[in-house]
């Protein structure tokens, strides 16, 4: 699918990862999530594996210039109820995506990331793009996600998270992530608490949704 955001678009592909992708993947994480590989909370190649058994067609990667700069993981789940509470390490089986199910009706972010270098390019849309692909594929109700309150720790002294996200929905003020999935789409639904163990985020998250307009509730399962 071609973007408006990207000055040429036809540079960046985005593609299902294959495993030779693997080494390239823990690089990119390694530099895009810097703060979060200091603790070790960054994907290891046994984990990326197993999302490429579990549900390959949920694995992407943007390449550009036959680099890999983004990459963006994702399963199939089953909330209940639809806006439950839940934590990263619940959400996605401790990293391994035990928790996928073809049987779900929403599609989940587990994560998504560009490399430094190359962001506010329209990459990361991209990769939203290519997960919307998946998401009508599998004819999904929705995506959701828990985003990280990437920037919370810079205003933790003056606002609560809540009022926090509700001034980035109101475009007060500006999220490395949140404000990327606004404007891709999606609505802001609530705070989830001790989501992700994160020093930038303080460890709050934002529940997001995307619901899918192509879902057809006639196909069956
Ligand atoms: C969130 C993230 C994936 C976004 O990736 P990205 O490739 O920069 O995303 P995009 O380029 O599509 O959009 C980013 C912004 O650039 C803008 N943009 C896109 N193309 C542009 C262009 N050609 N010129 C100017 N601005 C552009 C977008 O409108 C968007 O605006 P915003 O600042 O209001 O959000 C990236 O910042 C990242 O990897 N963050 C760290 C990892 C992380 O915490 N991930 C989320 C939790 S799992």
């Amino acid at each position: 699918m071609k973007s408006f955001y990207v000055l040429n678009s036809d540079s960046v592909l985005v593609r299902q990862t294959v495993k030779s992708d693997i080494p390239e993947i823990v690089k990119l994480q390694e530099e895009s999530f810097a703060d979060l590989a200091k603790i070790g909370n960054i994907w290891h190649p046994h984990e990326l594996q197993n999302h490429l058994e579990i549900f390959p067609e949920g694995q992407l990667v943007a390449e550009l210039n036959g680099a890999i700069v983004g990459s963006a993981t994702s399963l199939v789940v089953n909330l209940v109820p639809k806006y439950a509470d839940h934590t990263w390490k619940e959400i996605t089986g401790d990293g391994m995506l035990t928790t996928h199910t073809l049987k779900g009706d929403s599609l989940y972010g587990a994560d998504i990331s560009t490399h430094p270098k190359v962001r506010h390019k329209g990459i990361g849309h991209k990769l939203y793009q290519g997960r919307k692909d998946v998401a009508m594929k599998f004819n999904l109700k929705r995506m959701i996600a828990g985003g990280r309150l990437y920037n919370y720790c810079e205003y933790a002294d003056r606002f609560s998270p809540l009022e926090y996200a509700h001034k980035v929905v109101n475009c007060e003020v500006h999220d490395l992530v949140l404000s990327f999935d606004l404007i891709n789409g999606f609505n802001f639904i609530k705070i989830l608490p001790n989501y992700l163990e994160d020093a930038r985020s303080l460890n709050f998250a934002s529940f997001i949704e995307w619901k899918n307009p192509h879902f057809n509730p006639i196909i069956e399962k």
